[in-house]
């Protein structure tokens, strides 16, 4: 067996292995990540040893190629149920209600962002599951956080419903990791771009809508205005970056709360400039609303150093690579 013969042999009987000890539960497993990372998380361990899970039971791949379960985040009961019935050992909980919608329902939003964490956490100091994934956000910054870099150690002040709400949830992550011991890992995840998904009501939706939009009118009316710098993350980096920091020994996360992790930034007029390359005859016009003030409020790039020292953290995509992406994918 030559070494190349060795190594493959190896890393397929580590996949089994992996397959054979871990059994993840993906609550809102339909929505803008969930539905690429259920996709990836079924390739990586086995359709068998993936749980999909979401309010709704619609008619897409991820209810329609693998076990799929309607729960609702907020009720303990048939969460526990399922970690029970599937001996579930690794929790990704994906559901919540993003910056521009929290804004139009704070208390649900408080209710779900919040409380869907609890249960999880709680199944994990009752050592009924082993690990949890739990997504941060960009959003946990404010208008006194340094704009530019902004390291991972900084001043947060929220100025959203959702991003208290984030920022409140890492403290709980890390209190449990610190009191209970609970393998806790977040990330922050800035605007994420994809062509398969639908954003969910979040403030950087924009750059998902552009794509959209220019191919179908060859027009977009954008509601940031020109020169709004945010950062954001092709998903395929995102879903990478997810499964890198579960799969990462325990003791290399030495950061309880959430990671940084930066990718690209730009400003509507920059993501315009690069998609007029592909479709010279794209305009764009702006007219900024209420999601204006949230974009003020937070950071224009990252400073991702710390995950990259942690866990080996690097991003691929950037903007110009991204729009050749998305072209492709959405003609
Ligand atoms: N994309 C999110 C939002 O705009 C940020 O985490 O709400």
């Amino acid at each position: 067996m030559t070494h190349k013969d060795f190594r493959k042999r190896y890393l397929c009987l580590q996949q089994t292995n992996r397959a054979m000890n871990t059994k993840i539960l993906i609550i809102g497993a339909c929505g803008q990540i969930g539905t690429e990372l259920t996709k990836k998380l079924r390739n990586i361990y086995g359709v068998e040893n993936v749980i999909a899970s979401d309010i709704r039971k619609l008619n897409n791949d991820v209810v329609n190629e693998g076990i799929f379960e309607v729960v609702n985040a907020l009720d303990f009961n048939q969460i526990e149920h399922l970690v029970e019935q599937y001996q579930v050992t690794d929790v990704y909980l994906m559901a919540a209600l993003l910056s521009a919608t929290a804004e139009k329902n704070p208390a649900f939003a408080w209710d779900l962002n919040m409380n869907s964490l609890f249960h999880v956490l709680n199944l994990a100091k009752a050592k009924k599951i082993k690990k949890i994934f739990w997504p941060s956000s960009i959003a946990v910054f404010g208008p006194t956080t340094p704009r530019h870099n902004t390291p991972q150690y900084t001043i947060m002040e929220p100025s959203t419903v959702y991003g208290i709400s984030k920022q409140s949830g890492e403290r709980w992550c890390e209190y449990y990791h610190n009191i209970y011991g609970v393998d806790v890992r977040s990330i922050r995840y800035p605007g994420l771009i994809s062509w398969s998904t639908e954003p969910g009501g979040g403030t950087t939706d924009y750059a998902v809508d552009i794509y959209h939009k220019a191919l179908e009118n060859g027009t977009y009316e954008c509601f940031l205005s020109e020169e709004t710098a945010l950062p954001m993350m092709y998903m395929d980096d995102a879903i990478r970056a997810t499964i890198e920091i579960m799969q990462a020994p325990a003791e290399n996360i030495h950061v309880r709360s959430s990671y940084n992790l930066g990718g690209v930034s730009f400003t509507p007029k920059e993501i315009a400039q690069e998609i007029k390359k592909h479709i010279p005859s794209f305009t764009i016009t702006y007219k900024p609303d209420f999601r204006q003030k949230i974009a003020d409020s937070w950071p224009a790039s990252i400073d991702d150093t710390v995950a990259q020292k942690d866990w080996n953290w690097k991003h691929e995509f950037d903007l110009a690579a991204m729009t050749v992406d998305m072209i492709e994918h959405l003609k």
